[in-house]
């Protein structure tokens, strides 16, 4: 029997924008941990996608005077792109309105007719058009939607529910038997609060939305686009509630949901309530990570400061965002982005620690060593301690604290710029000739590991110096390859200005 994928997921960004930073945040902590656990020979299925129905990417498209479905063609492909821009090694790319994904939401829509856990009704609410999501008085902040700040509006409606309020104890029970499902625990708390309060049905259907997946037996009605995106998790790997799928088998559960803090209550409420009602194991985990502000302030289309990642990528490369993102804030917490901060790690981790090693060694390594490709040290106390790292690397990594282990390679990295700084191997040349080609074969192998650290997080810096180091080539005698420096210096004056190093 082939052994179960380790399944990774990423929410489906929606199309009615332009991707930014933000979204950029989810899909790569995502990357980064699929690249790792396959850099374990652990298989992995990592899916990312696009959420494309809806009122308000409807609302997008009319206004852009195209048709929603050549909008949303348009946006897909920009995340795709963008994916990879960034090295994003997702292995499959949903989109809502793909076929196979809509008919197994229709089907599942007419399942849960037949279970009873969806039926018909009546709803009077408050609606947030944006979110498009009802809301309670009390959730609203004086009448305002909690997320746009907008006014909601009181709507009436004929609806189909699904009946979440069944859901509440199982919930609970979940909860208490897997403390893991939710996660990090200091946001498992409003969750378990939120389900304890009581649940209420939901609304899952809308007759005033044309542009979404029709409900089969009532096409007046389409699917509410939160019941049809969380369902491509599953319909993803080929989940159809009549028809038994072995791809799905051989990926389900899902073991890491990633999503942002503002839509944790659809993942870790609504969506297993969903599969409860249809039979379905639950995913593993579900994490919430925190939200970026820009210069303190929150990213919206009225203050028009959206950071685009392609901009970053021009000014300091792929490898450097990538880089920034993970280590300034630990994964979970809420953090603010500025050119700022982010040419200042560039330049104190990226340039001078990480960059001033790797060319030093490589610089000696050359002179000394006549290009040949040293053997790997028989006894080296610096290469064992270095190594001695790795475990906890990885576990930062499995425990999605990327922060946590990034700062654990820097560790590393600054323990070998320590110790070529006591050892002066410049000196070694001319006092011990001898003791100095050992030393710079002790530093190519410490390299090698740190860039097998680097691989998941900074795959492109990773690879260039892997080949510098002559990784994959075993004999001896072989040319290391010379390459530019790997993260050139930002000056302050005109920060951010491409190729101003
Ligand atoms: N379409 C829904 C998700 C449906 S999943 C079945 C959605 N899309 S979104 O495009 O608005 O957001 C997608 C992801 O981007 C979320 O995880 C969200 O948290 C993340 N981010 C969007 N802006 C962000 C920041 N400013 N900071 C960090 N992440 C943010 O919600």
């Amino acid at each position: 029997m082939r052994s179960k994928k380790f399944y990774i997921t990423t929410p489906l960004y929606y199309v009615n924008a332009k991707p930014h930073i933000g979204h950029a945040y989810t899909t790569l902590a995502a990357d980064v941990l699929a690249r790792h656990l396959r850099g374990k020979d652990i298989p992995v299925h990592f899916q990312t996608g696009t959420d494309e129905h809806g009122a308000n990417i409807e609302k997008t498209a009319r206004e852009k005077g195209v048709e929603p479905k050549a909008w949303c063609d348009l946006i897909s492909a920009e995340f795709r792109a963008l994916w990879k821009t960034l090295n994003i090694s997702y292995d499959h790319f949903i989109r809502t309105t793909d076929a196979g994904h809509q008919a197994g939401v229709q089907a599942v829509f007419e399942r849960l007719l037949r279970t009873g856990d969806i039926y018909k009704g009546a709803y009077e609410g408050l609606y947030c058009a944006s979110c498009e999501a009802f809301y309670d008085e009390g959730e609203l902040k004086a009448g305002r939607c909690p997320v746009h700040g907008t006014p909601a509006q009181r709507v009436s409606e004929e609806t189909y529910f699904f009946r979440l309020s069944k859901y509440e104890k199982p919930l609970l029970e979940h909860f208490a038997r897997h403390p893991d499902f939710l996660s990090p625990r200091y946001r498992a708390q409003e969750l378990l609060n939120f389900v304890s309060a009581g649940l209420k049905d939901i609304s899952v259907s809308r007759a005033r939305v044309a542009w979404g997946v029709p409900v089969k037996s009532d096409p007046a009605h389409t699917v509410y686009v939160w019941f049809d995106a969380l369902l491509n998790y599953a319909t993803g790997p080929g989940y159809h509630p009549d028809q038994p799928s072995t791809d799905f088998q051989h990926v389900w559960p899902a073991d890491v949901q990633l999503v942002g803090k503002e839509i944790f209550r659809f993942h870790g409420v609504v969506w297993p309530a969903m599969l409860l009602a249809l039979g379905v194991e639950l995913p593993r985990k579900v994490y919430a990570h925190g939200w970026w502000t820009i210069n303190g302030e929150k990213m919206s289309k009225s203050r028009g400061n959206f950071i685009r990642a392609e901009d970053v990528v021009r000014d300091y490369g792929v490898d450097a965002l990538r880089y920034f993102l993970l280590r300034e804030v630990p994964f979970g917490q809420d953090g603010d982005f500025s050119l700022e901060a982010l040419r200042r790690r560039y330049n104190a981790d990226l340039a001078n620690d990480l960059g001033n090693l790797f060319s030093r060694v490589m610089n000696m390594a050359a002179k000394y060593l006549e290009h040949r490709l040293p053997h790997k040290p028989e006894s080296s106390e610096a290469f064992r301690e270095l190594a001695s790292r790795t475990p906890g690397i990885h576990r930062s990594i499995e425990a999605l604290q990327f922060s946590e282990a990034l700062e654990q390679i820097w560790q590393g990295v600054a323990s070998l710029n320590r110790l070529i700084d006591e050892k002066k191997p410049w000196e070694m040349a001319k006092r011990d000739p001898a003791a100095l080609r050992p030393f710079l074969n002790e530093l190519v192998w410490c390299l090698r590991l740190v860039a097998g650290w680097l691989d998941p997080f900074m795959p492109d810096t990773a690879s260039k110096m892997h080949l510098q180091l002559g990784v994959g080539m075993t004999s001896a005698g072989v040319e290391p390859q010379k390459l530019p420096p790997l993260f050139p210096r930002k000056h302050d004056d005109n920060p951010g200005a491409p190729g101003n190093n």
